[in-house]
């Protein structure tokens, strides 16, 4: 265990507010943190008596027959177990859609700008509105997509979500998840994943409300219904690359000793609900194990791609991967398109026109996403289903056609991302009804003229 991270930890009680978080490095690591010293079992998981009077509770993510390289789970040594609360009754889904389908998903290229942002009080969990999905929460398989844009962090309400693991990409504004198992802080271009089940809060420092100058912050999130997110393997490319694992940080302990009327939000079977409580739920005081809360700064990530000619498929750009039980095939892949050199010579060098059995959804943290000269935004997102052809724009088509490749050249100012499915991503009807909804995107294409001349080798 990190004691030597924690024997200076001093227990945080309260208004976490003035400390910065404290993190431990490492992808799917064992990991043992402790807020106040000794909390932790020494010898065993679950003594007769824990120390400070804590209860001990299991939180399993995987099933406790996984394999070892796959099985996730967290030993919690808290002040109450996570049962006591009063019950649970329905409340408001808001724009937060269960069950996808609800719409006929139509094989059309489509683009949103950024959703509109909210007037009325609203927070992460208010502000989760549902743009697509696949598969089913229920059955454990597919995803569902959100974006969020929230004016007020939360305080005194409290969130998990029992249908999947939350992949969180701000993308204006910082986001401070403050977890049962300590807390997270990132800015646009980080990433946090948050595990099926574990409760948290989200605040917003750069919120008016919250004495920034923000309006309000805004990001996507995957919602992984399946098998938790894990790094890919690297095969060929050896022993470092893409994501490097000592790039991700999991907070150290860190717990709330309050007491009051708190709400505690589940999600549960694609719907809200909600139950008193009468204390903070963050109050886990030592925890071990591997199903942790994690971030990542995408800016990190190890950029791989060609030094001769053409470009590698954009699984090169893989950050985490959800596995499907089918070796080699995801349920859902995760995959950033940072900047980079580009130096393919006699290439087309930007992302070549394709169809895919995948299915893609795309977002824009910063810049200008090197396929599309414009349109995209930051904030915004692209949807381009099985089948649907799609590729560079026009404009980026003649640009790249006509460009000098014996120099390298080096795409600057961008980070977008995709999240990647091996089944159809369903847009929900309210997606496909906004107003952002890009009637005119397909007209990108349009201009790509007729070159071919048989005569004219
Ligand atoms: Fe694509």
């Amino acid at each position: 265990m990190d004691s030597a991270v924690n024997a200076s930890n001093k227990p945080a009680q309260g208004s976490p507010g003035a400390q910065a978080p404290r993190y431990q490095s490492g992808f799917g690591n064992e990991f043992a943190t402790e807020a106040l010293p000794g909390a932790m079992p020494q010898g065993r998981n679950s003594p007769q008596r824990v120390a400070y009077g804590l209860y001990a509770e299991q939180l399993s993510s995987t099933a406790f027959t996984a394999l070892r390289g796959a099985n996730r789970r967290t030993w919690c040594y808290r002040i109450r177990p996570a049962a006591v609360h009063q019950p649970f009754a329905r409340i408001a889904d808001g724009a937060l859609v269960g069950r996808v389908g609800d719409a006929q998903t139509p094989p059309n290229q489509l683009r949103w700008s950024p959703l509109p942002l909210p007037s009325a009080p609203t927070d992460f969990v208010s502000g989760l509105f549902t743009m697509a999905g696949t598969g089913d929460a229920a059955a454990m398989s597919g995803c569902a997509i959100h974006m969020y844009a929230a004016n007020r962090s939360m305080k005194d309400r409290f969130f998990y979500d029992a249908d999947g693991e939350l992949l969180i990409v701000p993308q204006q504004g910082r986001l401070r998840l403050l977890t049962e198992l300590g807390i997270l802080e990132l800015e646009p271009q980080e990433i946090a994943v948050i595990p099926r089940g574990i409760r948290f809060r989200a605040e917003f420092p750069d919120l008016r409300s919250e004495g920034g100058s923000l309006e309000a912050a805004r990001g996507y999130v995957c919602e992984n219904y399946g098998a938790p997110f894990r790094l890919p393997d690297l095969g060929p490319i050896g022993s470092n690359g893409l994501a490097n694992p000592r790039d991700f940080l999991t907070p150290v302990a860190w717990y709330e000793d309050r007491e009051g009327d708190f709400e505690l939000v589940a999600k549960f079977d694609g719907r809200l609900w909600g139950a008193r409580i009468g204390h903070s739920p963050l109050d886990v005081v030592a925890w071990h194990g591997n199903s942790v809360p994690y971030k990542y700064d995408l800016r990190a990530f190890n950029t791989i791609g060609s030094i001769s000619y053409d470009h590698p498929d954009p699984s090169i750009f893989l950050v985490l991967q959800s596995q499907s039980d089918t070796p080699g095939v995801d349920t859902i892949d995760f995959v950033i398109f940072p900047p980079r050199w580009l130096a393919g010579e006699d290439t087309f060098r930007p992302p070549w026109f394709h169809r895919n059995i995948a299915s893609e959804f795309m977002g824009l943290v910063h810049g200008v996403y090197d396929a599309k000269a414009e349109g995209f935004m930051p904030g915004g997102a692209s949807l381009h289903n099985c089948m649907t052809g799609h590729g560079p724009d026009e404009g980026t088509f003649e640009k790249a056609s006509a460009a000098d490749t014996r120099v390298p050249h080096k795409v600057t100012d961008t980070m977008a991302f995709m999240f990647e499915t091996r089944t159809l991503i369903q847009p929900t009807a309210q997606a496909l009804a906004l107003p952002t909804l890009q009637a005119d995107y397909w007209k990108c294409w349009q201009g790509l003229k007729k070159r071919f001349d048989p005569t004219r080798p």
